[in-house]
């Protein structure tokens, strides 16, 4: 293997963080190592950085690239209406063309809102739940990541040493401000679930996960879990809502509530719905979409505009008129790149065994007390996702670990794994 170098990379980090704190406009990025890159090009399944330097690309703009880098029909698509217009803060057509597309492919969605973040996303669905059930209180999981909004960034991945005794988290509200209808419960144990829900249920308006939980490291919930989770919140008249962020186009079309067979009440959606260009959606069930029609706001200048939302239509007529292809190589590519890690006898930082119960490595993101219980660190299928040795990454960009070893509350970084997104380039 060639020596690189990252002379270039680091000098425009310099540069950079003379004017941007950090150097870097995403804050997971920084955790890069040897040091954050910079790019020039991407294409397919390999990115180029300004030392010329080309790498296997897992990381995928983190999530979004599930077509590859520069997807032909989408740019096309782009190219098209770039000649038409990129903004005009009114409708056009294929704005409705794509919410009957998710309306058709997602099991949840009965109306859609379009946004432009998954974060910002995440945020009208909780509006649209507190609206819906006249409710305030939000229950969210320990390691579940729901973006950079207030209030869902308590107990996100990473280690909240001060987080205290399971079944009882205490929220840990990572800078952000979170009231006290933040409600913080282990994820994956039913009993804790219905524990909380039996003191709170009734003040709930939303119970919100991961229903795959990526950014946690990459787990699937054991048998029954979701289910259970969808009666507790039926029982107490809380909306389940599942963000598929990550999930949501990748695990399956329909994403993991089709894949898991557990249908939400609301669902947010980003991602992979755009390759690369920003557009998110809450989808759900008419009768709770209806307050969107009323007390709920719900605005944004780049709301639908007409640039994303093309992308997201063409990105949409592939991953469905191809779907017989794209998943089953998504599932092989994963479950190659799952056995080849597992195969690497040392020196890897992911020491999780297929299949069997995470019990030494804290894979979670939570503490590896809570994850010793329950959850299986399932081949990387979990959500065409892969999580790889870093001590294969010398030729492959790879995803950095928000937070990790850099703070004294989270574990670090090697028990931290990131899962690495693949394309169906690859
Ligand atoms: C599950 C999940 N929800 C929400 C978000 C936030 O999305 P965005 O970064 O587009 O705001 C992310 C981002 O990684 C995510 O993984």
């Amino acid at each position: 293997m060639s020596e690189r170098t990252f002379a270039r990379s680091r000098s425009h980090l310099d540069r950079a963080r003379q004017v941007i704190p950090r150097g870097v406009s995403s804050a997971k990025r920084a955790a890069l190592r040897p040091t954050p890159l910079a790019f020039v090009r991407a294409a397919g399944s390999r990115i180029t950085d300004v030392d010329g330097n080309e790498y296997v690309d897992y990381v995928a703009g983190y999530g979004p690239m599930l077509l590859g880098h520069q997807p032909a029909s989408v740019l096309e698509a782009v190219r098209e209406q770039l000649a038409a217009g990129v903004l005009y803060g009114g409708q056009h057509e294929a704005e409705a063309e794509l919410a009957e597309r998710i309306v058709r492919l997602v099991p949840s969605a009965e109306r859609v809102l379009l946004s432009v973040t998954g974060s910002e996303a995440v945020q009208a669905a909780l509006r649209v739940a507190r609206a819906a059930t006249g409710r305030r209180a939000i229950v969210k999981f320990e390691g579940h990541y729901h973006g950079w909004l207030d209030p869902v960034t308590a107990n996100g991945p990473g280690s909240p040493a001060g987080s205290g005794p399971t079944p009882r988290p205490v929220v840990v509200p990572d800078h952000s401000v979170v009231g006290p209808e933040v409600l913080v419960c282990p994820w994956n144990d039913t009993q804790a679930l219905a524990d909380l829900l039996a003191r709170h249920g009734t003040e709930t308006a939303a119970v919100i996960m991961e229903p795959v939980a990526v950014n946690g490291g990459n787990l699937f919930a054991q048998e029954g879990y979701l289910a259970e989770a969808r009666r507790l919140c039926d029982q107490y008249g809380c909306l389940l809502v599942f963000d598929e962020v990550v999930t949501g186009f990748r695990l399956a079309l329909g994403g993991a509530q089709q894949r898991l067979n557990v249908v939400p009440d609301l669902t947010v959606l980003a991602k992979a719905l755009g390759s690369g260009f920003p557009i998110s959606a809450v989808a759900g069930r008419a009768e709770v979409m209806r307050v969107a029609e009323g007390p709920v706001a719900h605005s944004g200048t780049y709301n639908g505009n007409a640039l994303s939302v093309v992308a997201a239509n063409a990105t949409l007529d592939v991953l469905e008129t191809k779907q017989d292809t794209v998943y089953p190589l998504l599932e092989r590519l994963s479950g190659e790149l799952w056995r080849a890690s597992t195969s690497v006898p040392t020196g890897t930082e992911h020491r999780c065994a297929p299949s069997a119960p995470a019990r030494s490595s804290g894979c979670t993101g939570t503490r590896p007390t809570r994850c010793a219980a329950t959850p299986m660190c399932s081949p990387a299928v979990a959500s065409h996702c892969a999580t790889w040795p870093r001590a294969w990454s010398a030729t492959a960009f790879t995803p950095g670990r928000a937070g990790c070893g850099t703070s004294r509350r989270r574990t670090p970084m090697r028990t931290c794994p990131a899962p690495w997104p693949l394309s169906i380039a690859h």
